[in-house]
């Protein structure tokens, strides 16, 4: 059984996890991010009509509130850190972003007092753990469709893909072993780790349909390089602009994640390895511990 205050303890710690509470000198990382903040400004540009109606869920800075707010007629920019809230609204102004208006609140509970054209929302994570995206966006859309109806918005992102890829990680730091989860950039060579396989698209979803939290999947791989499968690396990519017309969308690949696995397997070409992932949308990073094991032999 548990008391209230453990039941306090853990709503609290919940609270503090990193992703539901984004300290202010973490956005600057975020700001100078070019392929996150770059890839934004560029699909921003694209989706949001000119003299529109745009909501940014999870405002932070600002900044992409600033970026529809030059283009679109009104900006509503919600945020519920009330520290961010002052940050953006000083920053908004010295940017003359006049047109985007400040709402401090929680974004599964606000709706537009009117229809909008594009919701913006990055509470984005590798693997969609730890913020709370699905939940705020699920929430969102129902709001809305019971205040205003259909049709809904345009979403930013329009849809995320992830994959999966068993990986030989080196864990030797100057002779000491630690095998500890980590976050790699995605767009530069990463010598100390082995691809023994090609990735596997493991969950997709598009924004605009119903979104739930649980990612469930169970799949295979074929193993191709000879090696000790000790890690798994999580490929998320962001489809934040689907432009059909040019064949093309302005997508934002996230920094991957490399969980060690428990129990490594000394793999060969021809290996058939099974993968079983269960967790739900938001989780700590922790609740991403698939169960990977070997289920077929190449000849020896
Ligand atoms: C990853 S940051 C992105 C900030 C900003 N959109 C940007 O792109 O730089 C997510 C932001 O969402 C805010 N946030 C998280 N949950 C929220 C909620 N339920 N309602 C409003 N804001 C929320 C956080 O405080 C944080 O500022």
């Amino acid at each position: 059984m548990t008391t209230q205050y453990e039941e306090t303890t853990a709503a609290r710690r919940h609270e503090l996890e990193l992703g539901q509470f984004i300290p202010l000198h973490y956005h600057f990382n975020m700001l100078n991010d070019v392929h996150r903040t770059g890839a934004f400004e560029e699909a921003i540009d694209l989706v949001v009509p000119e003299g529109g109606r745009v909501v940014e869920l999870g405002g932070g800075t600002g900044i992409l509130s600033f970026f529809a707010g030059r283009r679109a007629a009104h900006v509503w920019c919600v945020e519920r850190n009330p520290e961010l809230a002052t940050v953006a609204t000083q920053l908004l102004e010295e940017n003359g972003a006049d047109n985007v208006e400040l709402v401090l609140a929680d974004a599964a509970l606000w709706t537009p007092p009117e229809p909008v054209d594009v919701v913006v929302c990055e509470m984005l994570h590798v693997g969609l753990l730890r913020e709370k995206q699905i939940q705020v966006l699920a929430a969102f859309a129902e709001n809305y469709f019971e205040r205003h109806g259909g049709p809904l918005p345009r979403f930013v992102p329009e849809a995320t893909v992830q994959a999966v890829q068993p990986v030989e990680q080196d864990y030797d730091f100057h002779g000491y072993v630690a095998s500890t989860p980590f976050f790699q950039d995605g767009n530069v060579e990463q010598p100390r780790t082995l691809g023994l396989a090609d990735p596997s698209v493991y969950h997709e979803l598009l924004y605009e349909n119903e979104l739930t939290e649980r990612i469930c999947w169970d799949g295979t791989f074929t193993i191709a390089e000879r090696g000790n499968l000790n890690a798994l690396r999580v490929i998320t990519k962001n489809l934040l602009a689907i432009l059909p017309q040019e064949g093309r969308s302005v997508d934002w690949l996230m920094n991957y994640l490399v969980v060690p696995l428990a129990h490594p397997i000394n793999v060969q070409p021809g290996d058939t390895i099974h993968v079983s992932i269960d967790y739900d949308a938001g989780a700590p990073l922790a609740s991403f511990a698939p169960d990977v094991k070997r289920v077929g032999f190449a000849p020896r």
